[in-house]
Order: C-alpha cells, then sequence, then structure tokens
C-alpha cells in the first residue's frame, strides 16, 4: 500500500548505464523526486541531469552524501569504486543501491552488508535479472508448490559479446597477475547468475568447477594492440545445494546468441519451468512451463500487472529490468516492506565465486560456508 510519500534520490555516475538502465527507472515512478545528479565529469552530470530532472548537480559525492535532502544514494559508477562510494553513503545515513559487484572480494562486501544494518539503512545490489518477469513468476511457482519438490537448477549467463578478439575487454584490471589463467567469466556473468540459483534453490552446499581460456589472443580497453592473454572466458560448475536439489552452472563471453543470455531451467516433481532472458527479435524474454501430467512445454503469457507500469515485453532489457529494480527498492523503502537483494546477498553471491575459482585451481570440491551478519 502505497504511504504517497516521495523518496528523495541522489545518482552518482551520469553515463551510459545510468542513462539507459536506473534514471528511467526513477523518472517514472511517481514517488521519486530525483534530487541530484553527480559525476567528477561536470558536463555528463549536467547532461543527464537536464534530461531527467535533477534538481541540484555535484561533481564531488562527499558533497552530495551530506546533503541533508537526499535520502538514497544510487551508486552506478566503475566497479572500483562501488564499495568506497556505498560505504561514504552508509556513513552518511543514506539508503544506498549499488552497481554489482560491490568489490571482488567477499570480506569487505559482507563487512558493508554490516555497516548497513548498523546504521539502519537499506542496501539493494544491482542484480538486474532478478527483476524479470519471467524469473520473478519462477520464484511464485517455486513458492506455492507449482513445481513440487526441487531436484535440478540449471542456469546459464552465456553470449558472443566477446566471440571476436578484436572487441575490446573491459573487465581486466591493470595490476592483474597475467602468468595464469585470469577469471572472467565467472567474475563478471557468474555473479549474477549464482545469485539468481540461490534466490530460486537456496543455500549452496558445495561446488566444483571448470574454467578455461578459449581465445588466446584479445584486445583489452586501454592496452595497446592484440596480446597473448590468458583471460577465462567460459566457466562451468556443478553445485550441490544444502536442500539435497542439484545445479549446474555455464558463464561464457564466447558463446553464440544474443544478450543478455541468462537461462534458468528449473525442473520439480510437479513441473518445469525454462526462463529464456535473451533478446530475440525484439521480445525481451521468454517463460515456459511443463507439467508432470503434460509434458509438453508450454509458452506462459504473463499478465500486465507483471511488467512495470508502461513497459511490454518489446522494452528493451535494460529498461524493463531496472525500472522494476527500482520500483522494488523505493516501494520496499517508503512502505516498509522486507528487504530483498541486499549487499549481503552481494557478499554471498561474491563467496560463491570465489569457491568456484577455487576449485578450478586445486581441483577438487569446495563448501560454500554461509556468511553470518
Ligand atoms: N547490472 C548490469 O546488468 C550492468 C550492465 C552494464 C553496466 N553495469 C555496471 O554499471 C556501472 C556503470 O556502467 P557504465 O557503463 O555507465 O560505466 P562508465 O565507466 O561508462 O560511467 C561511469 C561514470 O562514473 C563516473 N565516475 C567514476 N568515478 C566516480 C566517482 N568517484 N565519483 C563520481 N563519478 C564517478 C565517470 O566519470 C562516468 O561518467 C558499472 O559498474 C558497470 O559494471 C551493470
Amino acid at each position: 500500500m502505497s504511504t504517497g510519500r516521495t523518496l528523495h534520490v541522489g545518482l552518482i555516475g551520469a553515463h551510459n548505464w545510468a542513462e539507459s538502465a536506473h534514471l528511467p527507472g526513477y523518472a517514472a515512478h511517481p514517488q521519486v523526486e530525483l534530487t541530484a545528479i553527480c559525476d567528477i565529469e561536470p558536463d555528463r552530470a549536467r547532461a543527464l541531469g537536464e534530461r531527467f530532472g535533477a534538481k541540484k548537480v555535484y561533481t564531488d559525492p562527499d558533497q552530495m552524501f551530506a546533503d541533508p535532502d537526499i535520502e538514497m544514494v544510487d551508486v552506478c559508477t566503475p566497479t572500483h569504486t562501488h564499495l568506497p562510494l556505498s560505504l561514504g553513503a552508509i556513513a552518511a545515513g543514506k539508503h544506498v543501491l549499488s552497481e554489482k559487484p560491490l568489490h571482488t572480494q567477499a570480506a569487505p562486501a559482507f563487512d558493508a552488508a554490516r555497516r548497513a544494518e548498523q546504521r539502519g539503512v537499506r542496501t539493494k545490489l544491482g542484480f538486474t535479472f532478478r527483476y524479470s518477469p519471467a524469473i520473478r513468476q519462477i520464484k511464485q511457482w517455486i513458492e506455492d508448490g507449482t513445481l513440487g519438490e526441487i531436484f535440478h537448477i540449471h542456469g546459464f549467463e552465456q553470449n558472443s559479446q566477446w566471440l571476436d578478439p578484436a572487441e575490446p575487454l573491459r573487465q581486466i584490471a591493470p595490476d592483474t597477475p597475467r602468468d595464469k589463467l585470469i577469471p572472467a567469466s565467472i567474475v563478471g556473468y557468474g555473479s549474477h547468475l549464482i545469485d539468481l540459483m540461490r534466490w530460486l534453490g537456496g543455500e549452496f552446499g558445495a561446488v566444483t568447477s571448470t574454467m578455461k581460456n578459449f581465445i588466446p589472443e584479445r584486445i583489452v580497453r586501454g592496452e595497446e594492440g592484440m596480446q597473448r592473454i590468458p583471460v577465462e572466458d567460459g566457466a562451468a560448475a556443478l553445485v550441490e545445494y544444502k536442500n539435497g536439489a542439484q545445479g549446474l552452472l555455464q558463464t561464457s563471453f564466447i558463446a553464440v546468441g544474443n544478450y543478455p543470455g541468462v537461462e534458468i531451467r528449473v525442473y520439480g516433481s510437479k513441473g518445469a519451468a525454462v526462463a529464456r532472458l535473451i533478446e530475440e527479435f525484439g521480445v525481451a524474454e521468454t517463460l515456459t512451463l511443463a507439467r508432470a501430467d503434460a509434458v509438453e512445454f508450454q509458452k506462459i503469457d504473463l499478465p500486465e500487472s507483471a511488467l512495470p507500469p508502461g513497459t511490454t515485453l518489446n522494452t528493451p532489457w535494460p529498461e524493463l529490468y531496472y525500472r522494476n529494480l527500482v520500483r522494488h527498492f523505493v516501494d520496499e523503502i517508503l512502505e516498509g516492506r522486507p528487504e530483498e537483494c541486499t549487499f549481503y546477498d552481494g557478499a554471498m553471491s561474491q563467496q560463491i565465486v570465489d569457491a568456484i575459482i577455487l576449485a578450478h585451481n586445486e581441483r577438487r570440491w569446495v563448501n560454500i560456508e554461509t556468511g553470518d551478519l
């Protein structure tokens, strides 16, 4: 139920992803005022500020944190800045939405989740695909028993974004050691996928994996020319869930197919569901369902109410999913609803990515500890 109150938001990082995904979400929510936009590049902050009607423009995040008018901060900057900016917002008593990953190690991400809890502010991590209408329907089918006892969960996040070695890869930090395999698709794509598989299936008990470099020479963004670099461009893992279900997952930068290339298949004792979040012929996603007594998969058309107001399945996926994510976070804050997809979930996902890398490096199963706040 709506409280009729307005939430005052400040966004940091006024560039591509903010423009195509985050800012349309605030513009579409009737109870949001975009109070400020901040970017170290003043022209960017001014341009998007004007376009999306921000009341103020900042170039220093600390000044924005000190602004008493702002209640929630959105961190949409490059990866290495997510944690320090989120900690700054938490310390200032603001609710925070951060792009993923919060940090490339689990411990600092758990620490940020703890600090937010102590400070009494809410967090959300930008795990875009949790806000797919098809994925949320599968979650509901698991919870209401439509699928019965869950046996298998298969997850894929793969596309051919970097099949062409001349397409500059942007994930490699300059100080990364280059004498051994550099985990990449499991970090960039795996964090999303693992979050989906945990959300749908429960906590992971143990993982084992194999990771590989398939394209030996590439261009890396910001570096000169083609170079030999052992980037992990394909990873596969097996999962034992704590509740006894089995999982398998694949991440790939080089599997032919369109963006974002997420597919989730859930098989239970009463039914099975497949969601394909792959933009094809202008349609963002498809959902199919089979039942134990009618085993042919049938297409499911979700009601309009499953989509954020004003969108259709022809809305580009970044906007479709982010409008839904923003809508959930704003409504959770304004209506005091339970938290979901928090910094804690981000930290757990990171911990599992680390375990998958360790399993490959040591050729063994690795147990997953459930992190405590
Ligand atoms: N969830 C998803 O599916 C998804 C998809 C695409 C991008 N992303 C993430 O979104 C984030 C932004 O992506 P992008 O492509 O717009 O990045 P970008 O690098 O093009 O833009 C980031 C902006 O942040 C500004 N900035 C950098 N440091 C800053 C600081 N300390 N204070 C204020 N401003 C600062 C830069 O000037 C730039 O304008 C990245 O973390 C990216 O990984 C997520």
